[in-house]
């Protein structure tokens, strides 16, 4: 009796050193929990963040300011309640520092308020609606929004030959941002947009809607899909021969994104998007990160979410490193408003007010550069606030 009670002690003793070397080792980390959609239709997002993610943590070290960074990869499946699910469990068990990652709006929505009641920041990588950084005082965006992307458009096109455009979007917040701008921007510079099309974001099938476009006959099309979409419209646009029909196809650069345009094929040859990012952006960091990229991920090439990630990180680890390795959250939140520094895509910062990205916006056309597609840029719009913000 007394000797099982005695092994007992020693084993709650030996079970608290355990916990408290857990604790210590914890109190050493920093975590990151990184909500991505790696299956389903926005697969090719997480796939680009999470590489994007471990290239800046391969380059910079796992080590920041005495804390170890430790990365939590989940999936999402870009589904409200599932990132909502992942949010809290990653709070609530495993304690992480910062949230980051959220493939599409809903699941940047869903997490927000979550972030605001454990005052975790959240770092949006991909998502581009104007509204989400509105949606808690926690997030911090190092994607772009759509209506950046949509008034750059809408400023080159009528000087360029196009007035009467038909406008084709996913119907759901970052296609509504894409809409609305683009039109308003166009009418006011003397264009006009005469239809609005509104896709379904799951399973969508471009051939009816394309199909009224030749009907219409417009000067261009203006389409904004989500990244992954572009290589379908592109196709059937292609197909019914509306090029040839003289409809020119313009719209973000999520259409003719990085992750898939050199597959596209010489059709694409051409087309003119607006967007914060290019692979063939000429800057001597960016072919230093395209060149690092592709070698580590068996000649995958960066899009636009890969840079947002990448970029993320950096905010991430330089709020740690400000904050002295000893930043709950609202003192990292107020290290990572306000930080300028050059990304791949060019100059950005984080607006201290509104927490959202400032950058470049580009003017680009697809050509063939040492025997692949890429979107050259040939214009641009220096520091572009977010113009969803200023109203
Ligand atoms: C979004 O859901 O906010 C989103 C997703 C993919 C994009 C752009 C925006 O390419």
């Amino acid at each position: 009796m007394k000797k099982r009670y005695f092994l007992g002690t020693i084993a709650v003793a030996a079970a608290t050193l355990a916990a408290g070397t857990a604790l210590a080792q914890d109190n050493n980390k920093f975590k990151i929990g990184l909500i991505i959609p790696m299956t389903g239709q926005q697969a090719s997002t997480g796939r680009q963040i999470e590489a994007a993610a471990r290239l800046y943590m391969a380059q910079n070290g796992d080590t920041v300011a005495g804390k170890k960074i430790e990365l939590i990869v989940k999936d999402d499946v870009a589904t409200p309640d599932v990132t909502k699910r992942l949010a809290q469990e990653l709070v609530v068990n495993e304690k992480i520092n910062v949230m980051a990652g959220f493939g599409v709006t809903p699941a940047a929505l869903a997490a927000a308020p979550i972030a605001t009641q454990s005052k975790t920041p959240l770092v949006v990588m991909a998502a581009a609606t104007s509204s989400i950084t509105e949606a808690s005082p926690y997030v911090v965006r190092t994607s772009f929004t759509l209506p950046q992307a949509s008034v750059a458009m809408a400023d080159w096109a009528p000087k360029n030959g196009i007035k009467k455009v038909v406008t084709l979007v996913s119907d759901y917040g970052p296609g509504i941002d894409a809409e609305r701008y683009f039109k308003d921007r166009l009418l006011f510079n003397g264009g006009q947009v005469v239809e609005s099309l509104r896709v379904p974001l799951r399973s969508p099938d471009f051939a009816p809607f394309l199909q009224k476009v030749r009907d219409i006959k417009p000067d261009a099309l203006f389409v904004f899909v989500p990244s992954g979409a572009g290589a379908a419209v592109m196709k059937q646009f292609l197909e019914r021969g509306m090029d040839k029909a003289g409809i020119k196809l313009i719209g973000t650069g999520d259409l003719t994104d990085d992750d898939q345009l050199n597959d596209m094929g010489d059709g694409a040859l051409g087309v003119v998007t607006s967007h914060h990012y290019s692979a063939f952006h000429p800057s001597p960091m960016n072919k230093k990160f395209v060149e690092a990229f592709e070698k580590a991920n068996k000649g995958m090439r960066p899009n636009f979410m890969a840079v947002g990630g990448y970029d993320g990180m950096r905010v991430i680890y330089e709020a740690l490193r400000a904050t002295k390795g000893q930043g709950g959250g609202e003192a990292l939140l107020a290290a990572m408003k306000g930080q300028i520094f050059e990304s791949p895509r060019g100059p950005m910062f984080i607006d201290a007010q509104t927490r959202d990205v400032v950058h470049n916006m580009y003017l680009r056309k697809v050509e063939r550069k040492n025997g692949q597609l890429y979107n050259v840029e040939f214009d641009v719009i220096k520091d572009m606030k977010d113009p969803g913000k200023s109203k």
